[in-house]
This record gives structure tokens, sequence and C-alpha cells, in this order.
């Protein structure tokens, strides 16, 4: 059995368990996310490099007998009469449901299992993934085929605006259009994107779970934005493409911000020129960069989070590490020699809270190519 039917059995195993035996369920996996480079530019129009992992979730679906909405996953069981927000499990899965009844015919209340080995919370789009797997889930259900940007809207206006998480596209877009063994690089300012192969058999990139969980929906991450919106709204520029070297004038309260999308989005498109070079040292120098962009100019790490960078980097046979995600907790990536794996893995495990922290990802395949029934366009095209 492939890993996807497995994941689907038990997905579907764990409604029946959940919730009694009941109509076959429609399931969807979707991977997670890893940044290359590019953080916390996404939502003013930055560039970002970017790839889906081989970590994903698994949504099983099924109508409900009696008419309530139920959802189970991460060791909660919740139900409700309709499909609002709780601040639980269901809020996510139930979110896609309003957003794909936005769009085309409302689903009937549903009953709804989550499964799967990305971990929730740590900076690798779990979000953004259980959205989408139930959204392909809920549309396989009900024989509906979508394009793939219709797919990508779908799952954020259920992030946005019924879930209120006030996220950029970057984890949509990564999770949909992702291809095996490249690396995307987004414009999020038009939405062009384009695909690098990765140019490194022997090279991977090691996902390190700090234990310290973040929540995109949370204060830091409002602030954050809004503080990167008002040094583009100061600068008058559309996106931060456009700051160059002008974020040295805005006001002290905005500088660092202004700094820190300003050269991000620069960094990216170098990330994308070192992959295309094929130039690994140059991809980890970018990658130590951002951190140290993310740590200092956007102040979104943790002491943790560098204590872990720092070890990772000593490591020979490692090229560079940051964090990944939103920060303030959640995961940390290094780019290493797999030769270097088992020693890198043992030096970010030990400034990890937990004991078994790290996991070596390569680059998967997103929506458009694993649930091609549901996710129109061509595949193999842009
Ligand atoms: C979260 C958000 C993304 C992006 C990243 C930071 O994952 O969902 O839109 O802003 O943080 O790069």
């Amino acid at each position: 059995m492939t890993r996807t039917g497995g994941a689907s059995h038990t997905a579907s195993r764990a409604l029946d368990q959940a919730f009694g035996a009941g109509a076959v369920a429609a399931t969807a996996t979707a991977p997670g996310r890893v940044t290359l480079v590019g953080e916390h530019v996404d939502y003013v129009g930055g560039h970002v490099a970017c790839m889906a992992v081989d970590l994903a979730l698994t949504v099983a679906v099924r109508p409900s007998r009696d008419g309530w909405w139920r959802a189970a996953g991460l060791g909660q069981r919740v139900q409700r009469p309709a499909p609002v927000m709780a601040g639980d499990i269901g809020d996510r899965l139930f979110a896609a449901a309003v957003a794909v009844g936005g769009r085309g015919p409302a689903p009937p209340p549903l009953e709804i299992a989550v499964v799967g080995d990305l971990p929730a919370s740590a900076g690798l789009a779990s979000s953004a993934a259980v959205i989408l797997a139930a959204t392909v889930a809920m549309l396989r259900l009900a024989g509906r085929r979508v394009e793939a940007e219709e797919l990508v809207a779908i799952a954020l206006t259920a992030e946005r605006d019924v879930a209120g998480v006030p996220c950029g596209d970057l984890d949509q877009r990564a999770i949909v259009h992702a291809r095996p063994a490249e690396v995307l690089a987004l414009d999020c300012a038009g939405g062009a994107r384009r695909r690098v192969p990765w140019p490194w058999p022997a090279v991977a990139l090691m996902v390190a779970a700090s234990g310290e969980s973040h929540d995109v929906g949370g204060r830091e991450y409002r602030r954050c934005r809004q503080a990167a919106e008002s040094a583009c709204a100061a600068l008058g520029v559309p996106t931060c493409q456009e700051i160059g070297e002008r974020w040295s004038e805005l006001e002290p309260g905005l500088r660092a911000r202004g700094r820190h999308i300003a050269t991000e989005t620069l960094r990216a498109d170098a990330a994308v020129r070192a992959l295309e070079a094929g130039d690994v040292a140059a991809l980890g120098r970018l990658m130590d960069e951002s951190h140290e962009s993310l740590r200092r100019d956007c102040e979104v790490s943790t002491a943790r989070l560098d204590a872990m960078v720092a070890a990772a980097r000593r490591v020979p046979g490692c090229h560079g590490a940051r964090l990944v995600g939103a920060g303030f907790g959640g995961s940390v990536v290094a780019l290493v020699e797999e030769r270097a794996a088992e020693a890198c893995a043992a030096a970010l495990t030990a400034h990890s809270e937990l004991d078994r922290a790290t996991c070596l990802v390569r680059p998967a395949a997103g929506l458009e190519v694993t649930a091609a029934d549901v996710v129109g366009g061509q595949l193999g095209g842009s």
C-alpha cells in the first residue's frame, strides 16, 4: 500500500473510532512546507524560496447522520450544531467547509478526522495543510473539481476570513504548487512562480522542532505584519521589493522591520541563484543571514531557536541553519550533508525541549500533483 493509501485508511479508521461506523469517507493528504529563504515577506509582496516536504496530514470526511458537525484529531474530539469557531481542533476544518460553501454548494454537516506526522504549531504550515487537506476531501466528497488558484483562494478565505488568522499566501501556494525534487520560487506580489531543481543528491534539509509552540494567529504575528505594512506605507511603496536601501529613511521604530523585509526578499532571489549555480555554501550563508535578520530586525526568534541554530552551524557538513515559519518558537531548518545528519540531529536535539526533535526532509509533491483528480491546471506546467 502506498503511504497515501495507508494514511487514508488510518484517517478513515480514526473517524470510525471517534464517532462510530458511518458512511464511506472521502480522504485527502496535504504536505507541510519549509521556507528556504524569504520569511515574513509574503504579506508585503516579497519573494520566497520554499518547498513542500514529506511530512503530511490526512483528513477523512463523511456526512454526519444527525446534522451535527464533529471533528477529531490531536487528541481532541469536538462537536457542535454549526461550523463556527470555538478555539479547538474543529476550527480550521469547519472553516474549510464554510469557505468551500462560499464558492459553490455548501457541504452538508460533516464528521472529520485528522491524522499524520506533520507536527502542529511547529512552523511547518500545519494550519494551511489541514485546511487544504480538508478542502480537497470535501471537494472529493462532492465530486467537484477546482483550478489550483481557486483552491489557494478557498484555503486563504478559510484561514483569514473564517478562522481570522492574518497570514500571507506562502503556505497555501507552496502546498498546492510544489513539485518533488524542486524548490518553488514565489513572487508574492504578482503571484508568479517558477521552479528550480534541487541540485544536490547528498544534501538534505533537517527540520528540528524546538518544543516551543508557535501560533500564527497570535498577537506577535499580527504586530509583525502591521509593522511591515507600515514600513511600506511610510515609504510609499506597494511591496517590499521596491524598498532597496530606502529602509534607512524610515523612522527608528520601523527601520529594523523595513530592513528585514527589504533584505529578505533580495536574499530569496540570491537563494534561487545559489540553487541554480549549485553553490551549497552560498545557500547556507543566506540561510544564516536570514536567521540573523529574523532575530535582530524582525524579532521573531527565541533563545532556544538561536541556540539550536548555533549548535547546528558548528557541525562540520552543516552549511547553514535558520528558524522556519513565523517564529516565536516552532522549528529550525538546517542545510546538511547526509553524512553529517546524525551529528547535526544530536546537536539540534541537545538544545530542543523534545527528545525526538529532528527529521530529514526533501522537496515533495504538492496537491496539484497528488490530488490531480480534484485540482485542475496542467501537470508539469508552471
Ligand atoms: C506563517 C504564515 C505565512 C508566512 C510565514 C512567515 O507560516 O502563514 O503566511 O507569513 O508565517 O514567513
